[in-house]
């Protein structure tokens, strides 16, 4: 069959996959092409396990799989082939040097660039999918334009926006696409087209266009207002647990506002996930470097208020167990940074368990999807841990319980045989507020939540 266009994704991670999947799932005229270094990641996506998990990913993957989508180890071969090319390799927080733990590490990304060049005989559109710092696109642009044949290369921003646990359904119907260029004549041309390939299913209107650099740097704030939201409401937390006001009334009622809206108001034990504190650390070091210390300023408090929230926490547990919890035993409910991922990275659940450790408390960690990647975090730890999926067995002969990640299941259990398995007097620091305090409390829990006054027997 011939494809009006090749495209390839280079990266076959949490993005470049799903994404990939819809656009061969909703342009059959396109032929996909994902490919990765790590060989092991390509075997499983032509696998029947797909190395990630996300509703719906599996049946459009199967749908198009062999038809316009291929994943291949194939990178220079792909590269040349194609028209179109999609970056979607990993920009983590850089580890040594300058910018340490705040700048990006950009040399996956400038290694793919001199990739690209090397195995590139025509022009092509190079799309930035990964996050990136504003004004990435330049640095790849000189990079790319380095050649002798005069190869036109055009950079194109378009980062991705999806959230862990609803990436399909983010990707098959946005809020917004946003396609940044250059705003010279080929500049928009290499706009349009990619502008063409997500108007094969999303509406005109949810599409943006915009330069080259309002797109990268939408990408960083987009995430940095997301995480904002959260540390306002935590820090407002703090001052309901002082004053006898309850977070969650006064996050509904802030939130009715239509002007302010009332998602991402969920007061918590703090945010996690790859992007957030990366993605604000990022923009941090982007403004020192431009001299702007007061932006950089507001926006590492963001970071800093959800640190200080994990460890207020810890602190609480601390208060609210006489001040000591060594030698007792906790259950953290909860290992994953959200519900309905197995994901850990950042999550709020390692800074607390490792907290409670540092107490000598005995900690048994319970989760439904996220327990082997906690066994992997916390390996260097010698004692004071164990794992026990069964939410009732974990809970057997602990003192407390903490509740670190909103999974229904932790719902909908049955308390009053956890309790009758429990050490007394027994606690429940409910670090999602998902849990139905005054009934807890009524059969015998003492009940300390994030942002109300604690529920206490004695
Ligand atoms: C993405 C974005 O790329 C990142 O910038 C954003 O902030 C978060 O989401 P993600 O897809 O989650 O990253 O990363 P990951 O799952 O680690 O996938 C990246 C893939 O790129 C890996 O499979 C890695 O093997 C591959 N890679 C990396 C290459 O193929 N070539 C390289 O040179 C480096
Ligand atoms: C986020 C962005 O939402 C997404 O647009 C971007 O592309 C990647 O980063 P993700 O990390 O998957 O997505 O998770 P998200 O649902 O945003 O949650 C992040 C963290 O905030 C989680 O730990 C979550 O529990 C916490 N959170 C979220 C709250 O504590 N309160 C809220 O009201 C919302």
């Amino acid at each position: 069959m011939k494809f009006k266009k090749n495209i390839l994704c280079i990266g076959a991670g949490y993005v470049g996959g799903p994404t990939m999947a819809v656009i061969a799932a909703k342009c059959p005229q396109y032929k996909v092409t994902v490919v990765d270094i790590n060989e092991k990641r390509i075997r499983e996506w032509e696998s029947e396990n797909l190395p990630i998990y996300e509703p719906g990913l599996d049946d459009i993957v199967k749908m198009a799989r062999g038809r316009n989508l291929f994943f291949s180890k194939e990178i220079e071969k792909g590269i040349n082939e194609a028209d179109i090319i999609f970056v979607s390799v990993n920009t983590p927080t850089k580890t040594f040097g300058q910018g340490a733990g705040r700048a990006a590490d950009l040399q996956y990304w400038e290694r793919t660039a001199r990739q690209i060049l090397a195995n590139s005989d025509s022009g092509k559109i190079i799309v930035e999918k990964s996050t990136l710092p504003v004004r990435t696109a330049e640095a790849m642009e000189k990079i790319l334009n380095l050649n002798q044949e005069k190869i036109g290369f055009e950079v194109v921003s378009n980062p991705e926006f999806l959230s862990e646990g609803t990436a399909v359904k983010d990707l098959e119907k946005p809020d917004r696409v946003l396609i940044g260029s250059r705003e010279t004549e080929a500049g928009i041309k290499a706009r349009k087209e990619i502008v063409e390939v997500y108007a094969n299913w999303v509406p005109r209107e949810r599409i943006i266009e915009s330069n080259v650099w309002s797109a990268e740097l939408s990408k960083l704030t987009a995430n940095a207002f997301l995480a904002q939201r959260i540390s306002s409401i935590n820090s407002i937390s703090a001052l309901c647990e002082k004053t006898e006001a309850d977070i969650d009334e006064v996050a509904y009622a802030v939130g009715t506002d239509s002007r302010i809206g009332n998602k991402f108001l969920k007061a918590s034990v703090g945010f996690g996930g790859s992007c957030f504190k990366k993605d604000i650390l990022n923009l941090v070091y982007i403004c020192q470097n431009y001299g702007l210390y007061e932006v950089a300023d507001y926006w590492e408090s963001v970071v800093k208020i959800n640190e200080w929230q994990e460890g207020r926490f810890v602190r609480n547990m601390l208060a609210g167990m006489f001040n000591t919890v060594a030698g007792k035993k906790i259950t953290v409910f909860g290992f994953a940074f959200k519900a309905n991922t197995g994901d850990i990275r950042e999550s709020p659940a390692i800074y607390v368990t490792r907290g409670l450790l540092e107490e000598r408390a005995m900690v048994v960690i319970s989760d439904p999807k996220a327990l082997e990647n906690a066994k992997k975090d916390l390996e260097d730890v010698k004692e004071g841990v164990s794992f026990e999926k069964d939410p009732y067995r974990a809970a057997e002969g602990s003192h407390a319980i903490a509740i670190l990640t909103e999974w229904d299941i932790y719902r909908d259990l049955d308390y009053e045989r956890i309790l009758q398995s429990m050490a007394t007097p027994a606690f429940i620091f409910d670090g999602r507020n998902i849990l139905d305090h005054k009934k807890l409390f009524k059969i015998g829990f003492n009940v300390f939540a994030i942002g109300k006054s604690p529920l206490k027997h004695f």
